[in-house]
């Protein structure tokens, strides 16, 4: 588990801050004692975590776009940053189907700025990429991809990440050979505050506030589904790890234990029982594009290397979840609520 010794008046440069995912770091960040720098678009979604929770408040925030080299570069100077995270992505596969320029601009485009700002303003201790499960050449055998399986991820946002995946590894071995660099490649998440269009879980929040059933477009697909504290730790695990030892620097696949991997049909149900009263679902055949429907993650590495193990079970993070969302509607404070959750997983070492 990232540890407050180590983080602690670290200035942490984020990009994606805005988002689900850089929300909840933004928090982990704040209760490490770390001194985060976010830049990003606007939150993507209307209502979304960093609004919602108050995030603005507890991190220095810069509204940019990555594609924007020289603003970027303008923003890292001044974070100085020791460490640098890049989540900032056009992250959702349909919309990638649907406007595949931005998302290969964004995803490949923000990465090479990312770098470019590393390699020209100075080196951090530590720069991890976030990319996605999704980069793998998947022929849905069923076998868990390991690290050094082909990358190709299929659609243009998958694809993109592939190629984000290949841009870090050419910067890596061009100019940052002595450095801590690493990628992540995690699976789907889930977690209280995902607003976001497409996604199973805030389908199933949506639909049970408004007291409708949730549609499964691929009740069958799997999937390796995990709280969102699970990914962040880990990714916070490695970039600590690494920093001590460059040895460690390399690419790590991020997921849940094997039997966690569910069907998006056991995830809606798990959903419907902890929701209780309102909730329920019902199948319809796959009227959407291409989506992987098989994917199963070989976690032995990030374990063997930094050490990281899941903690939540796939039931207890859709447990925490649901509980985040009614906390939500009852109008409770979340940034409370938030902080509440990262203790009870235990994500930040004294
Ligand atoms: N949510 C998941 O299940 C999941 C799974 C695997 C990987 N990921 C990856 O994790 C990261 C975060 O995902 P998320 O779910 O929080 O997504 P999100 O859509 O909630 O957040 C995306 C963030 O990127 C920012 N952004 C988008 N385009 C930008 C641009 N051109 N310039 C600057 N900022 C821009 C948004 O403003 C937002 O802050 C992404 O890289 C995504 O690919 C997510």
């Amino acid at each position: 588990m990232p540890s407050r010794s180590f983080f602690s008046g670290k200035r942490v440069l984020l990009t994606g801050h805005s988002g689900f995912k850089g929300s909840w770091m933004c928090a982990i960040l704040d209760e490490l004692g770390a001194d985060t720098y976010g830049y990003s678009l606007e939150p993507p979604t209307d209502p979304s975590l960093f609004d919602v929770a108050g995030i603005g408040d507890i991190c220095t925030t810069e509204t940019g776009d990555v594609r924007d080299l020289p603003k970027l570069k303008e923003f890292y100077r001044r974070a100085r940053p020791d460490v640098v995270i890049h989540m900032a992505a056009q992250p959702i596969v349909r919309i990638g189907y649907r406007d595949p320029v931005t998302t290969y601009e964004t995803n490949v485009m923000g990465t090479v700025n990312v770098l470019e700002c590393a390699r020209t303003c100075g080196m951090p201790d530590s720069l991890l990429n976030i990319t996605t499960d999704k980069v793998y050449r998947n022929n849905e055998t069923g076998i868990p991809f390991r690290e050094t399986e082909p990358l190709d991820g299929f659609d243009p946002y998958s694809n993109s990440k592939s190629c984000s995946e290949l841009v870090t590894a050419s910067y890596s071995r061009s100019f940052f050979q002595d450095a801590a660099v690493s990628t992540a490649r995690a699976g789907n998440v889930i977690g209280g505050g995902d607003f976001a269009p497409d996604r199973i879980v805030p389908d199933c929040i949506r639909a049970a506030m408004a007291g409708r059933p949730v549609v499964l477009r691929n009740p069958g697909s799997v999937r390796p589904y995990q709280h969102v504290l699970e990914p962040l730790t880990a990714y916070l695990d490695i970039i600590e790890r690494q920093s001590e030892d460059h040895t460690l620097s390399g690419s790590y696949n991020v997921g849940p234990l094997e039997e966690d991997c569910v069907t998006t049909g056991q995830l809606a149900e798990m959903f419907c029982t902890a929701w209780g009263e309102g909730a329920s679902y019902i199948c319809e055949g796959d009227s959407g594009p291409h989506e992987a429907g098989l994917l199963r993650l070989d976690i032995a590495k990030i374990r063997n290397d930094i050490g990281f193990e899941p903690r939540w079970r796939v039931r207890e993070a859709v447990g925490k979840t649901v509980e985040w969302a009614q906390s939500w509607m009852d109008g409770e404070d979340m940034l409370e609520r938030t902080r509440a959750q990262i203790r009870e997983y235990g994500a930040v070492v004294r």
